[in-house]
């Protein structure tokens, strides 16, 4: 396939500051292949006789399951980690030593940790590839990755839309990563949240370094008739320290049938899920509603990485 996606083979992923527009086109190529593959054969044995071990430190359906079935139809093994509680790092192992352990039985490291710069630390430990699967406030990487491919698979283009983000854009990382990744395109962004939950300083001083149009408001209803690409979150409990502040926010907007009313027949609900109530259950019949599609995608992206990092693309 492209040089670009080639360059990959054995890096790990940690950012969307590593990828530009002829990486990322290449990525979505491949995914998009892996999509056709799956849907035809249920997968390949392109990476047969390796083995990944996924690592979690936090919570996570999505991205640690679409993790192993990413592998599982590649023909690749998983070495699952999910209650690190029944793992020696309940012990006191150090992060750096759980690594040079797992780094020992598998050919590449998924890690989701609750700090900052985990994945990033894990990488400097191992030899092999690491794939940051959420490190705290800070990124992930793969589903910013997936929402972009979904963009591209459900509007066929990525340029010229209006991307309106809501929520807790300030705890959420899927927020930070897909907003750093959509600087490549030349999108108009919108960011709606109460004033508690604004983007980080650094993601704003990013966009507007970039040049690219954003507004920050706190009223969603007024801005969804320019909407191409509602990227709806969670208000992500688990980050705040007052809870009565959660309890203030949490219920701020919700996508239910009236919002709808007032969409563009064009523009697309998606959310990197799980949703604890800010889309309403009605409108998930409804063909706007892109959020178990994108959760799909998830897989043939993480398909597409693994055969990257592991010299299979
Ligand atoms: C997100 C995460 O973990 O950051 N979930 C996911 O990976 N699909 C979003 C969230 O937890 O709200």
């Amino acid at each position: 396939m492209t040089t670009t996606i080639e360059s990959f083979a054995g890096e790990d992923i940690l950012s969307v500051n590593q990828f530009d527009r002829a990486s990322l086109s290449a990525i979505i190529e491949i995914a998009h292949e892996m999509r056709v593959l799956v849907e035809r054969f249920g997968g390949a044995e392109l990476l047969q006789g390796k083995i990944l071990a996924n690592l979690f430190y936090e919570p996570s359906t999505r991205t640690s399951s679409s993790f192993t079935a990413a592998m599982q139809r590649l023909g690749g093994q998983v070495i699952p980690i999910n209650n690190v509680q029944y793992s020696s790092v309940s012990k006191g192992e150090s992060l750096p030593d759980t690594i040079r352990t797992l780094e020992c039985y598998a050919d590449v490291i998924v890690i989701r940790h609750p700090e900052v710069g985990a994945a990033a630390t894990a990488a400097y430990y191992a030899e092999k590839p690491v794939i940051n699967a959420g490190d705290g406030v800070g990124e992930h990487p793969t589903q910013a990755l997936l929402d972009l491919f979904t963009v591209q698979e459900e509007l066929k283009q990525i340029d010229g839309l209006t991307v309106v983000m809501v929520g807790d854009l300030r705890y959420g990382r899927t927020v930070h990563s897909l907003t750093k990744l959509l600087l490549n395109y030349n999108v108009s962004f919108i960011f709606v949240s109460p004033d508690i939950l604004r983007l980080p300083a650094d993601v704003l001083e990013a966009v507007k370094a970039s040049g690219h149009s954003y507004s920050q408001v706190d009223d969603l209803h007024s801005v969804i008739g320019e909407t191409d690409v509602l990227y709806m979150t969670r208000v992500q409990r688990e980050r705040f320290t007052d809870l009565a502040e959660y309890d203030r926010v949490k219920d701020f907007y919700v996508v239910d049938q009236d919002l709808m009313a007032k969409a563009g027949k064009n523009m697309i609900v998606m959310h990197p899920l799980p949703r604890v109530g800010e889309i309403s259950y009605a409108i998930d019949d409804d063909p706007r509603a892109a959020y178990f599609r994108q959760m799909r995608n998830g897989m043939y992206i993480r398909m597409a990485l693994l055969a990257a990092l592991l010299d299979k693309a």
